[in-house]
This record gives structure tokens, C-alpha cells and sequence, in this order.
């Protein structure tokens, strides 16, 4: 998709789609701006009869099949003083899903002069893009039906540098996870992930190291080597290098779950627990890799990234891990499998032990860790623990302006206690209650104290059974923005 800005006379635009956004305040003056095309008397009239006035969220449809423009469609961004990009955000997204199957060309005129940075007009053309998403894969009829081609922004004087090569990279990337997220476990295995990350490295020049599974066993990496026991497939622990040209200011490690496939193990998934949803047990490592596309385009300088991924899945057979085993994780805490579903924690242990080696300044890992932080916050918003309140406080800022929605969760100190084993250093699962807070505890265990870290489980955020907003039911891509724009913040 290409994104334009129109700066010319508006007398001598040429379109047939136009997206109008309209404040509360002053709609006679506001309609005038599109008298270029249409009498704006007679579309106030129009307004009237519909009794609209550009309360936040309603859309009026017009068409005019006898006129240069054939199609308007009014947005009501509600008061001006209250405007908040993410409701534009997702208006405009479902405006844009709706016609992404008949329009060529959308254009779109929004009252610019409340909007306060290129960057938020980056985010809108984000959000039309990431909207219009379609993945026909695994259909043998290739019917995609998306003709939209180009996004145009009509009258934006206000802005000059607008950096629509960023947007179409983030867009990218979150296109990754998605189809990454969306692939079943019988396409998307360790193997093909480790092969999606080569590609990432060859096209973006970073490094990259695929450890086979006797070089994990050289490690000592025993807690991601007993979840991937029960599997015939390899493990793939992929390690990418996004290298600085300039001299490194900061080092970070963004780690993420990626369990092509959880079965359960012997604690098998059964009744309501959705085992055939478990492809999408991958959907940290996929904002990972996502994130590592993108972040390849934009090479942001004076950082170095690391991009983390132990792949394996979580399979039964003969050599598969007992409930009740006790296996030794690479940096020596020994752990008591008290149930092998919860698998994505153990992974993560080597994962971070390893990210932690390397000694970042900060760590962010992502997994689709537990059923219990869908219950707590539900589907919209994913949960966040840190040990530190600056990382906490650059996270929100960056997931707020990215649009994905996180809450901080409690380190309760005081839960710990539930993850004693009689026999080991640790159960890798404490009580039911304050089940995605134990998980996080667990994960402390993993890497030097003194290094940033945050933990955010996005079981809930990477996939949506709604068509809503900038995500179409399915993969989300969650967490890509939020790990982009937490980055690019720092440069
Ligand atoms: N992959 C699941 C978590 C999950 C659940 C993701 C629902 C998405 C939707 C994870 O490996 C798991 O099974 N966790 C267990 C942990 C429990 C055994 C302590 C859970 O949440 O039930
Ligand atoms: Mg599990
Ligand atoms: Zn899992």
C-alpha cells in the first residue's frame, strides 16, 4: 500500500473517495474546507436531517454517483479539545476495512490543526494499512479481493516530514507476526521459524545463530531441552544481531515464547482449554522477529539489539518430560516440573539466562505465558511486570503511543512462597490465584537483578475473534508497535 500527501490547490485534487473527519465544534466552518468539491450547504442540510452533529465514533455514508465525488464518508471525532488519536485511530480503521475491497484510492481530510505531531499521522496511515489486512495462505482459492492501493492525506501543510518508509516498515513487521501467529504448527515448526529468521537477517544485514540442539546441550539449557523432548522436531534457538554503526550507547535483548505448538505434554490440554488454538503459542517470538523486520529497516543508531527466540513445541512421546521430573536450567537452579503445561516458563529460563550473558542494559521478553492474565484483563489489554519504574513508565509511554494497551501487574514479593518444592530449587508452577504473577516471579529467577527487565504476557492480545479497529479477526501482531516505538524512543 502507498501512502501520499496531497499539498497543491485542493481546486485541482482529482479523486472519488474522501474521508471526512468533523469535530464537535463549529460544523458550518469545518464543512466549508470541502466546498473544493461539494456545496457545503447543501451537505450541512444532509448533516442536519441526520441529526448529526460529530459525536466521536458515528459515520455518515454519502454517495453521489453524478459528481466528481462519488463517495464521502463523515467521521465524528467528537469534541476537538478531547481529540485522542487512538478513537481516530480506530474509526478510520473501520471506514477503511469496509471499502479496502472496492476503492482503489481513499483519501482522507481530518481537522490536521488539532493533531499534534507527524508521527500521529505516521499512526493513522499505520492503522488504515494494518486494517485492510488479509492472509489467503492457506485457501486454495487465492480469492483476497483487497484492491486498495493508496492512502492519501489532502491539506496537511502543517506537517513536512512526514515518514510514511517508517510506517510501511512497522507495518511490515506487524504483517510478520501476524502471519507467523496465523500459520498452523504443522508450517510454522522450529525449523521454518529459524528459516523466517535467516530471512530476516539476509535482507536487513544482521547476525544470526541457529544453536542445534547439541550445542543447547552444551549450554546445559535443561529446562528448554525437556519441553522440546516429547517433540520429533528440533529445537531452534535463534539468536539474531541488529549490530550499530556508532559506537553502542545501549545493549538490549527482546526475548519472546515461541512454542510452535502446546500440546499440554502429559498435563494435556483438555476440555475448555482450546488446544487447537495453540499455534498461536508462538506469539511473543513472533513480536520478536516481527520487531527485528521492522527495527532491520529503520537501523535505529547507537543501539544494539539482540532478538532472542528458544522455538520448540510441546509434544507427548515416549522421552517426553514426566510430571514430577526435576531438570537443571543453564544457569544451575534446578527445577521440579510439577506440571508440563506450564512449559513457556522453562523455555523462557534458558532464554534469559542466555539474553543475560550477553549483558544488556535492558531485556523485554513476550509470551503467551498464562490462561490467568486472560482472565484478569481479558482480550484488549496485555499485563506488565518490571523491576524497574523507569522501564515501566517508557513501556506505557510507548504502548500508549502505539495504541496496544498494557497494564502494570505486581511483583508480589509474597507469592514466592508458592513456588516451593520439596525437592528442587523451585515447582515451575505455584497456586491458581495470581497465576500470571507467579509465572513472572518465575522468570526472575533467570538473569542478573541488576539488568532492566520486563515480562509481558500477551496471551490474551495476540489474537482477536473480533473484526474491530486496526486488527481483522485473527492475529493481532501484538506487541511489534509497542517494541518499535519503545526503541525508537530512545534514538
Ligand atoms: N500457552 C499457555 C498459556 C495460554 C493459555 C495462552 C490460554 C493463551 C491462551 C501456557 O503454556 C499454559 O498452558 N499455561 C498454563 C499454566 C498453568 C499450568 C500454571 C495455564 O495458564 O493454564
Ligand atoms: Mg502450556
Ligand atoms: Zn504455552
Amino acid at each position: 500500500m502507498q501512502f501520499s500527501t496531497f499539498q497543491q490547490d485542493l481546486n485541482t485534487w482529482q479523486g472519488s473517495t474522501l474521508i471526512f473527519g468533523i469535530v464537535e465544534e463549529d460544523l458550518k466552518n469545518q464543512l466549508e474546507k470541502i466546498d473544493f468539491i461539494i456545496d457545503s450547504k447543501l451537505l450541512q442540510e444532509k448533516i442536519n436531517q441526520k441529526k448529526f452533529k460529530g459525536e466521536k465514533g458515528k459515520i455518515l455514508n454519502f454517495d453521489f454517483f453524478d459528481q466528481r465525488l462519488q463517495t464521502l464518508k463523515i467521521i465524528g471525532l467528537g469534541e476537538g479539545k478531547n481529540i485522542n488519536s487512538n478513537d481516530i485511530k480506530n474509526s478510520l480503521a473501520d471506514v477503511i476495512r469496509k471499502s479496502s475491497d472496492k476503492e482503489e484510492k481513499i483519501s482522507i481530510l481530518f481537522p490536521w490543526e488539532l493533531i499534534n505531531s507527524q508521527e500521529e499521522i505516521q499512526s493513522f496511515g499505520e492503522s488504515a494499512r494494518l486494517s485492510t489486512y488479509k492472509d489467503n495462505r492457506f485457501n486454495s482459492k487465492r480469492d483476497d479481493k483487497k484492491v486498495l492501493k493508496e492512502i492519501e492525506f489532502l491539506n496537511i501543510n502543517k506537517f513536512t516530514n512526514i515518514n510514511f518508509n517508517e510506517t510501511e516498515y512497522i507495518c511490515e513487521g506487524v504483517e510478520l507476526a501476524r502471519r507467523l501467529v496465523a500459520a498452523p504448527p504443522n508450517s510454522l515448526t522450529p525449523l521454518e521459524m529459524s528459516r523466517q529468521a535467516s530471512k530476516i537477517a539476509e535482507e536487513h544485514g544482521l547476525e544470526i545463530k541457529i544453536l542445534e540442539k547439541n550445542e543447547c546441550e552444551n549450554l546445559g539449557m535443561g529446562a528448554y531441552l525437556a519441553v522440546a523432548k516429547g517433540s520429533d522436531l528440533e529445537p531452534k534457538f535463534i539468536h539474531l544481531t541488529l549490530k550499530s554503526k556508532s559506537p553502542v550507547k545501549e545493549k538490549i535483548a527482546l526475548v519472546g515464547k515461541g512454542l510452535t505448538f502446546d500440546s499440554g505434554g502429559y498435563n494435556l490440554k483438555v476440555g475448555a482449554s482450546q488446544i487447537e488454538m495453540m499455534k498461536y503459542d508462538m506469539g511473543g517470538s513472533a513480536a520478536v522477529l516481527g520487531a527485528a523486520k521492522a527495527l532491520g529497516a529503520i537501523k535505529p543508531d547507537g543501539l544494539e539489539i539482540h532478538f532472542i527466540v528458544a522455538a520448540c513445541e510441546n509434544m507427548i512421546n515416549g522421552s517426553a518430560v514426566h510430571p514430577g521430573d526435576v531438570i537443571k536450567a543453564s544457569n544451575g537452579k534446578t527445577i521440579e516440573i510439577n506440571n508440563t503445561d506450564a512449559e513457556g516458563r522453562l523455555t523462557l529460563a534458558d532464554a534469559l539466562t542466555y539474553a543475560s550473558n550477553l549483558k544488556p542494559d535492558s531485556i523485554i521478553d513476550l509470551a503467551t505465558l498464562t490462561g490467568a492474565i486472560v482472565v484478569a484483563l481479558g482480550n484488549d489489554v496485555a499485563g506488565f511486570w518490571t523491576n524497574n519504574n523507569m522501564m515501566a513508565k517508557d513501556l506505557k509511554t510507548a504502548s500508549s503511543q502505539a495504541g496496544e494497551e498494557l497494564w502494570q501487574m505486581p511483583l508480589q514479593k509474597s507469592y514466592k512462597d508458592g513456588l516451593k518444592s520439596h525437592i528442587a530449587d523451585m515447582k515451575n508452577t505455584g497456586p491458581r490465584a495470581g497465576g500470571s504473577i507467579t509465572a513472572a516471579l518465575f522468570l526472575e529467577e533467570f538473569f542478573d537483578g541488576n539488568i532492566n527487565w520486563a515480562h509481558i504476557d500477551i496471551a490474551g492480545t495476540c489474537w482477536t475473534d473480533k473484526n474491530r479497529g486496526i486488527n481483522p479477526s485473527g492475529a493481532t501482531g501484538y506487541g511489534v508497535k509497542t517494541l518499535v516505538q519503545w526503541i525508537k524512543n530512545k534514538i
